[in-house]
Formats: structure tokens, C-alpha cells, sequence
């Protein structure tokens, strides 16, 4: 059976490219994966040590999709040549009380408007799983550049090569959760 994975983008706009990706991967993954994109963190309030118990609903609803999916695939905007707060918030979360992401296999690709693909997004996102334990695929990397040229208006993803992109990377992420489960 398809491996079901969770998908998460780093962003809280309603039109964001980075969800769009998610949804186009979604449909280009075939048998490779089934993917859900999730679509709460907005619900997730600022990290504070001092509330981290009882844990705040929205964080539970997170963590217990992230338990129970058999992998994460996080999709990043780039903000300031880094990782979007609500990202690294959630990530601060899900790294507590309960470790969902301790050996949970985690894959990371992104999209922006800018030319250079969210190369340095990427690797904060990367950095930071690194100090979870999560099981982070190294390769294929995936840096969607001009992500506004890429899809139509309807928000349908019609660029060969991005698509081309997200195949390999869901059929990689397969065999990673096969070898790091
Ligand atoms: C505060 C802020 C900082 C940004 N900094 C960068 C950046 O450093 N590099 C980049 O490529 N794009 C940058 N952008 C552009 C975002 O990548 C672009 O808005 C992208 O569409 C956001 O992803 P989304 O469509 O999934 O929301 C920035 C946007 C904002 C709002």
C-alpha cells in the first residue's frame, strides 16, 4: 500500500505557491504516496516554555498527524533568506513533550517568487529536523524559483520541469520511508 504522508507548508496564505506545490506533488505522487495536506497551523499559538502543558488543542491535532503519518513533507517559503516563523513555531512544538519527530522520516522542498529556489530556507528547515532526530531525505532537493510563472491562473501547476521535479522526489521519499521506518 501507498505510504501516507503528511504535508505541510510554511505559510498562512490562502493563495500560497508553497500549498499549491503540495497539491500538485499530490497529484503527480501516483502510487508513490498518498498525500494530506494539512491545513491547521494557524491554529498554533507562539511557543512559550511556560504554556506548554496542558498542550493547546491545535498542537495536539499537529502532533498526532505528524504520529500518524509514516513520513512529513514540508514544503517552505523563504522569508528574510530563512525558514517563515510559523514554520520554526511549529517545529519548536512538535520537538516537545512528545517527540513525533524523533526518527520520523521528513522531506523538504519549497517554492518562491525570488530567483534562487529557497536554497537557504531549505537549509534552516534542515538544520533544525537535524536537532529533532527526524530522518531527513538529503536528495533530491527540489528549489522552485519564480513559482508565480509556474502555475496557471487557476492555480494548476504547467511547468514541465517543476513537475518533472516532484515525481523524483516523491518516488525517493517512498524508498526513504521503506529504509528509515
Ligand atoms: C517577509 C518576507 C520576506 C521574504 N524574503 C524572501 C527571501 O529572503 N527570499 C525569497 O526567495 N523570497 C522571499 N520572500 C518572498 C516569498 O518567498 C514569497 O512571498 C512566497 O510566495 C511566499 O510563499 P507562499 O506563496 O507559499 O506564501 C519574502 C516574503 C516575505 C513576506
Amino acid at each position: 500500500m501507498s505510504p501516507n504522508v503528511l504535508g505541510v507548508a510554511g505559510s498562512l496564505r490562502h493563495d500560497s505557491w508553497n500549498r499549491r506545490l503540495l497539491g500538485a506533488l499530490a497529484e503527480l505522487a501516483g502510487d508513490d504516496l498518498r498525500l494530506t495536506v494539512y491545513d491547521g497551523l494557524e491554529q498554533i499559538p507562539l511557543f512559550n516554555e511556560d504554556a506548554e502543558e496542558p498542550t493547546p488543542p491545535g498542537v495536539r491535532q499537529l502532533r498526532e498527524a505528524v504520529r500518524g503519518a509514516d513520513g512529513l513533507l514540508i514544503a517552505t517559503p523563504e522569508y528574510n533568506q530563512s525558514m517563515p516563523g510559523v514554520l520554526k513555531n511549529a517545529i519548536d512544538w512538535l520537538s516537545r513533550t512528545e517527540p513525533v519527530l524523533e526518527a520520523k522520516p521528513v522531506a523538504v522542498i519549497g517554492a518562491t517568487v525570488g530567483n534562487w529556489g529557497t536554497r537557504l530556507a531549505q537549509a534552516a528547515v534542515r538544520q533544525a529536523l537535524t536537532a529533532t532526530g527526524a530522518f531527513v531525505m538529503p536528495q533530491p532537493m527540489l528549489f522552485v524559483a519564480r513559482a508565480n510563472e509556474r502555475f496557471d491562473p487557476s492555480g494548476r501547476l504547467h511547468d514541465a520541469e517543476v513537475s518533472s521535479g516532484l515525481r523524483k522526489v516523491a518516488q525517493a521519499f517512498r524508498q526513504w520511508m521503506v529504509t528509515h521506518r
